[in-house]
């Protein structure tokens, strides 16, 4: 089955509509990534699923930082994955590359594994920059991935931010978002590839960006995408499920 991660963000407003969230979600082969407040939760309520945190701080262990949570407290709370430049982070919270690549090297050595998301706003896109975008998001993480005994793991999740549900409805950007972006995904993929042969991790290529219920049959006919980064169809029992479903079959 391919690898489905819900990436709930700040959803949802209450601990009784998480654990309902987090019952429809509970399934092999996916991963719920939860707010901070939800992740005990998830953990005494999840018996397949696994639990993935959606950022992190790049020191380990623990510390005078003010506000942070490190991969090795994650860890202890079961959780098993962590989203990693996602562009929320990077908009936001002026996330860079370098850090983006400090919070990968931390995870890393906490030994769980990293979700790195990296892609093209739309001016980017549109300047013609995706492939030299991509190339420097993901040369940061590979290039400083650190010395670990067992081989690392890193899950890329190639996501065009200006595919994103909330971005793309914004820009009137939604059509193109399905019609396009699963096409400029196995090209990435296949581009990101060739760049990371030469490291020493095991790679999975994911996609997001208004990954649904509508488009999941047209996306798992692509084989250079492993999985999915879900964003708003992971708020939706109807939608997760079908997805669920969807990915079983493949
Ligand atoms: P979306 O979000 O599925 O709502 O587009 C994906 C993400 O931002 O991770």
């Amino acid at each position: 089955m391919s690898i489905l991660i819900a990436n709930w963000k700040m959803n949802p407003g209450t601990e009784a509509e998480a654990k309902a969230m987090a019952k429809y979600s509970d399934q092999e082969g996916v991963v719920v990534c939860g707010p901070l407040v939800f992740l005990a939760l998830l953990k005494k309520t999840l018996k397949r699923a696994a639990i993935g945190a959606q950022d992190v701080f790049w020191v380990n262990g623990r510390g005078p930082y003010t506000g942070a949570v490190s991969a090795s407290q994650l860890k202890d709370l079961g959780v098993e994955y962590v989203i990693i430049g996602h562009s929320d982070q990077r908009r936001y919270f002026k996330e860079t590359d370098g850090e983006v690549a400090k919070k990968a090297a931390a995870v890393i050595e906490a030994g769980l594994v990293p979700v790195l998301c990296l892609g093209e706003t739309r001016e980017e896109r549109e300047a013609g920059q995706t492939q030299e975008v991509v190339d420097r998001q993901l040369k940061a993480v590979l290039s400083q991935l650190p010395e670990v005994k067992k081989k690392a793991r890193l899950i890329v999740c190639y996501e065009p931010v200006w595919a994103i549900s909330g971005n793309a409805a914004g820009a009137g950007l939604a059509e193109l978002a399905v019609s396009q972006a699963p096409e400029v995904a196995v090209e990435m993929i296949r581009y990101m590839k060739r760049v990371s042969e030469s490291f020493n991790v095991d790679l999975n290529f994911i996609y997001g960006g208004s990954a649904g219920a509508e488009n999941i049959d047209a996306l798992l006919k692509q084989e250079e995408i492993e999985g999915f980064l879900v964003g708003a169809a992971s708020l939706s029992k109807r939608d997760f499920e079908y997805m669920v479903a969807a990915c079983r079959k493949r």
